[in-house]
């Protein structure tokens, strides 16, 4: 049985847990949380038997082998480097932190401790972005590409937290990151990074509006603007969709072609020279194939998917993001600024 426990009980951490219950083979044996009422309602949920508000008494708990880390942003390496040292596997949450140097510190407490860190880029898990990575890398519609993200989300995630400049950092880190993260699978390194942002919502402390470019060494480029300052359920129509100079797709999938099962596969309708192709692909379950990947790195010590080195980088762009808005410098990636080192 892998005994596994929980640092942080909020929205994330509940959705996780629902998958590691399915498992026959893994049990939530403690769980942790700074609010005693987050703890305990999970520990209900989830029939967890140690039940504590204090990190230092769930980490002294010997047969946790590994915990997720699921606090808000700013509180990860607070969770993360504490836990390495009390020798648990850590499944880390993204963004990984608000600082380049809280990264590095993560990554090497759980290297000093020989233990597995796991990020949850959730995405590398998804067939849904895996067919765009698939579309791509053939070179049907051609390189170099742009990628482009648009939307407003009203008011974004319901938590104030996540629109607080140093605990969440707004959605251009937080919610962003995971197509940082995804560029640089598909892409290979960035280059560098210039954004314009503002805060529509007075009640946020972190830019909620806004566009990010990120240059890829490829020739590539990532378009993020999102906002998440808006008036509540006020979301507009977005734009997710991959062009190039040979053809481009949208994000928007389309029932598989004829003999195949629509509950089990969607297609992408590729635009190329005048043409219309399908690509079709299987379905899954983004959260459940993570979280079943995560199990096989503590099981059976296979390498994570999502590393403490890919989520660094991503993060870094999601950093850079944030520091080109305020200072409205270009960032190079290759040669980061003094205030981001700090
Ligand atoms: N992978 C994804 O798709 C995805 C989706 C949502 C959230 N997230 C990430 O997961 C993390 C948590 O998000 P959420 O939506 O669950 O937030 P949440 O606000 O619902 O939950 C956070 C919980 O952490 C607790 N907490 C606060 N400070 C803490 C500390 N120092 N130590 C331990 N617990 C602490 C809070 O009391 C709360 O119960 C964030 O980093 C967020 O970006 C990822």
């Amino acid at each position: 049985m892998v005994q596994l426990g929980f640092i942080g009980c909020g929205n994330i951490a509940r959705h996780h847990a629902n998958y590691l219950k399915r498992m026959k083979d893994v049990n939530i044996l403690g769980c942790f949380d700074v609010k005693e009422e987050a703890a305990s309602s999970f520990a209900k949920l989830f029939d967890v038997k140690h039940v504590l508000t204090d990190q230092e008494k769930f980490l002294a708990i010997e047969e946790i082998q590994g915990v997720i880390v699921a606090s808000p942003t700013y509180f990860h390496p607070a969770g993360v480097i504490p836990a390495a040292k009390a020798g648990k596997h850590v499944f880390c949450e993204k963004p990984m932190s608000m600082s380049v140097k809280d990264c590095h510190r993560m990554i090497e407490a759980c290297q000093y401790s020989t233990v597995s860190l796991t990020m949850g880029f959730v995405r590398r898990y998804d067939n849904y972005w895996g067919a765009m990575n698939d579309i791509i890398q053939t070179g049907r519609i051609g390189r170099p590409v742009v990628w482009r993200s648009v939307g407003s989300f009203g008011g974004g995630p319901s938590h104030t937290w996540f629109c607080d400049a140093k605990i969440g950092g707004g959605p251009l880190i937080d919610g962003a990151v995971h197509n940082y993260d995804y560029a640089l699978k598909m892409f290979g390194p960035a280059k560098r990074v210039y954004a314009s942002m503002r805060t529509f919502d007075p009640e946020h402390t972190a830019f909620d509006s806004g566009t990010a470019i990120i240059d890829f060494k490829s020739g590539d480029q990532l378009l993020m603007c999102w906002s998440w300052g808006c008036l509540k359920n006020n979301s507009t129509t977005s734009v997710n969709d991959v062009v190039a100079m040979m053809g481009g797709f949208s994000h928007d999938t389309v029932p598989p072609p004829e003999g195949e099962d629509p509950d089990k596969r969607a297609a992408y309708c590729i635009r190329s020279r005048g043409d219309q192709k399908l690509y079709s692909f299987e379905k899954n379950d983004m959260f459940a194939d993570q979280m079943v990947s995560w199990m096989q790195t503590i099981r059976e010590g296979k390498a994570p998917v999502s590393t403490g080195r890919h989520a660094l980088e991503a993060t870094t762009i999601g950093l850079a993001v944030l520091h080109s808005a305020a200072t409205g410098e270009v960032v190079d990636l290759d040669n980061l600024p003094e205030a981001m080192l700090k």
